[in-house]
């Protein structure tokens, strides 16, 4: 029987790897699971409802005796140092890695341990119930449209009242993967009127199948393998900035989600585009912690800056985490990600053996999902 292990994340990550679903799914497989105490506090699921489906619920020494035990280690954020180096050889671990540099592969090596990376995860149908950037995408761009009609002094609905008529926000969106396609489905659902852009050919279509005005910039990329974007020739980002600066302008509220995998964030926005934009507009950045969208934004942190419009500021808001704003919602999507991967990974046993976990190198997603470390790369 293996041994599915998921501990409380560090300070500051309210998400968990496990929600009492999750646990019941990976029970059913066959699998012990075992998760530390208070795991899903901020997500709103206690101890009682871990145990009722079938999880140990251990701290302490019974804890780290069940860690130095675990077949698989599954967390939210990158592991540290310190959680690798308590793992035995060989033991699997499945979350977000991080930036993989030589020095963190090494470490895996060093320690035998078997890291799956949801960053590495190949973009097919298959591989969609298992899709994390995709689920907490999802989350994190909806959450961004909230913080921006919370900052907003204005409705984001057209509302015609005996009080006279209050017209629609106007909202721009950079960047229409999923969080950008969620973001305009949130901003149309509250009433504004959206523009956006990507430079995906595709994203077009995209952007008006969810009620959105595309602002075509006369540049577009070719598409990396799995739709991904690849960055623009310096000649094609400035015809892109020239081509929405009046619409960011003419905007209430700006929304940025535009990434290339591996890649520091594209520059979309300078500051002087936002001091351009009226008064109580806001600026709310979900690639503050990848490099920025936006110029001056900052992870975690709000800003003001002076509009060149009249009196008064835009505020631009850097967020870091705009998932984990969501504690309760983005850990249910992120646990049934979690457990579809542990029902790929489980080995029926021959005639009565116990089931177990094992990386198939033929199964294109577990390939994808496998770090290579420094000992393994041809
Ligand atoms: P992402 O988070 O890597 O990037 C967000 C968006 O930023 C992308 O649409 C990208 O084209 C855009 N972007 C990059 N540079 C830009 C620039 N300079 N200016 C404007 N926009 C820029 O992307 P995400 O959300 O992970 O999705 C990427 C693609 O993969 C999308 O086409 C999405 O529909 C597709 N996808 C496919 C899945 C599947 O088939 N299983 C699952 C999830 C996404």
């Amino acid at each position: 029987m293996s041994i599915v292990v998921a501990l409380r994340e560090p300070d500051g990550e309210t998400r968990a790897a496990l929600t009492p679903e999750a646990v019941r799914a990976i029970v059913r497989l066959g699998h012990r699971v075992v998760v530390q105490t208070g795991i899903g506090t901020h997500a709103t699921r206690n101890d009682g409802e871990y145990a009722d489906a079938g999880a140990e619920v251990l701290e302490g020494a019974p804890l780290a005796e069940s860690v130095r035990a675990a077949d698989l280690l599954v967390h939210v954020v990158p592991l540290s140092e310190e959680r690798i180096a308590v793992l035995r050889s060989g033991a699997l671990t499945l979350g977000l890695a991080g930036p993989l540099d030589g020095d963190r592969r090494a470490a895996l090596a060093a320690a035998g341990v078997v890291a799956l990376a949801f960053e590495q995860l190949p973009r097919t149908s298959r591989a969609q119930a298992m899709d994390v950037l995709s689920s907490q995408a999802l989350a994190a761009g909806y959450r961004a449209v909230l913080e921006a009609a919370i900052r907003l002094p204005r409705f984001f609905p057209l509302a015609m009242t005996a009080a006279g008529t209050v017209p629609p926000a106007k909202v721009v969106v950079l960047g229409v993967g999923v969080a950008g396609l969620q973001a305009i489905a949130t901003a149309r659902r509250l009433g504004a009127t959206v523009a956006a852009n990507d430079i995906r050919p595709s994203s077009a279509e995209e952007v008006r199948s969810v009620g959105a005005t595309f602002i075509d910039a006369g540049v577009g990329t070719d598409q990396a393998a799995g739709g991904y974007a690849r960055s623009l020739a310096s000649t094609a980002a400035e015809a892109q900035q020239q081509a929405i600066a009046p619409h960011i302008a003419d905007a209430d509220v700006l929304i940025t989600t535009a990434a290339i995998p591996g890649r520091t964030a594209p520059r979309l926005v300078t500051a002087a585009m936002v001091a351009a934009m009226r008064p109580g507009s806001v600026a709310v950045d979900l690639a503050a912690s990848s490099g920025g969208n936006i110029e001056g934004s900052t992870p975690g942190e709000e800003t003001r800056v002076t509009s060149s419009r009249g009196v008064g500021d835009v505020v631009v808001v850097g967020l870091a985490n705009a998932a984990g704003d969501l504690p309760a919602d983005a850990t249910r999507l992120y646990a049934k990600n979690v457990s579809n991967v542990i029902e790929l990974l489980t080995t029926s046993g021959t005639e009565g053996a116990d089931p177990t976990l094992e990386v198939d190198p033929a199964d294109d997603v577990l390939a994808g999902l496998l770090v290579r470390t420094e000992e393994d790369t041809p």
